[in-house]
């Protein structure tokens, strides 16, 4: 069996940071409303999504000790592509000098882990190397002036490097899936800003991880006691609170960057990840869950073993 494992990671955000406090200068909202019922204090913006996911994806190459010609394809998951034509992943690979395939994966903010379990299959089908990033730069098609969206979304980007190994390799088990009647929850029509039924896509958001991680953890054979960290999507403290709460994971086991940049869409999981990974949380071994949701709406899971 022919499986992949993740040998590199890095992670890059805009300079430009916005805090609450900004947000309330300018818009009829405040630092604890934000705080208490988001748990973001300050998100990045800025840049473009393929110049955030070169860097990311530049540093992911470097910690994995790699040069770009080691690489085979990059799958850049990201729901705001900087032209309509071509895709943002071809600005990547002419930017990073990467001599193979290039494309684009929009599955909204479960598009990192729709990603990477789709290089996994293609590492079964012959790849050697896969780059997959998750970039956004949600401030684009944010309405700086509605409230209801401007405190939440942000810009970044996360990548990892995936390699092929002999033997199962790391995906334990993983779980996509899509329910596109509630795909009116949360849209933007081209050219325009982000609409959200904030409420609607909370109250879903929380079933549709919840029963993904389960059936990721079913299928890996594995309980969420087994679990040594979940990383979720970093959309909202009190969603990830209350999935902790139904899965039985203390919080003290998941990772927090939402507190610094907001909700990153498909950037979320993966700087969360890289976060992790640089803070000494990942252990060889240690079982991590991946799980996430977004519009569509979407949502995807996966348990891996480090
Ligand atoms: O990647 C997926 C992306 N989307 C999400 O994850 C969004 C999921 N939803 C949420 O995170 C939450 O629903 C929000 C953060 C968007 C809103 O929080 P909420 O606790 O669901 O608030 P709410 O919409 O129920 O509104 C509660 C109150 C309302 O006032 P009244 O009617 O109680 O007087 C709102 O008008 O909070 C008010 N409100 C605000 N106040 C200050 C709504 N937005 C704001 C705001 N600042 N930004």
């Amino acid at each position: 069996m022919r499986g992949a494992k993740i040998v590199g990671w890095g992670a890059a955000l805009p300079d430009k940071t916005i805090t609450n406090a900004d947000l309330e200068a300018r818009l009829d909202t405040s630092d604890a409303w934000i705080t208490e019922r988001t748990g973001i204090k300050e998100r990045r913006i800025g840049g473009t999504t393929a110049g955030l996911a070169t860097e990311a994806g530049r540093r992911a190459l470097e910690r994995a000790g790699l040069e770009p010609s080691d690489i085979d394809l990059i799958i850049l998951a990201t729901t705001t592509p900087d032209k309509a034509i071509p895709h943002s992943a071809a600005t990547v690979q002419d930017q990073l000098r990467v001599s193979g395939g290039a494309l684009d994966l929009n599955a909204a903010c479960s598009g990192f882990v729709y990603a990477l379990v789709t290089a996994h299959g293609l590492i079964g089908l012959g790849y050697e190397r896969i780059l997959v990033i998750g970039a956004d730069t949600l401030s684009r098609v944010t309405d700086w002036d509605d409230r209801n969206t401007a405190v939440l979304f942000a810009d970044g980007a996360g990548a990892v490097v995936l390699q092929a190994t002999n033997g199962p390799g790391q995906l334990l088990g993983f779980d996509l899936g899509s329910d596109g009647s509630a795909r009116h929850l949360l849209y933007a029509d081209i050219g325009g800003f982000m609409q959200m039924d904030g409420r609607e896509v909370f109250r879903r958001a929380v079933r549709v991880t919840v029963e993904s991680a389960l059936a990721s953890m079913t299928r890996a054979d594995v309980t969420a006691d087994d679990i040594a960290l979940l990383i979720p999507h970093q959309a909202n403290i009190r969603i990830i609170d209350a999935v902790c709460q139904r899965l039985g994971i203390p919080l003290d086991r998941t990772v927090n960057v939402l507190e610094r940049t907001g909700n990153t869409s498909a950037a979320s999981i993966p700087l969360a990840l890289v976060d992790a990974a640089d803070s000494g949380r990942l252990k060889k071994g240690d079982l991590v869950m991946l799980a996430g949701f977004g519009a569509g709406m979407s949502w995807a899971s996966a348990v891996l073993r480090w």
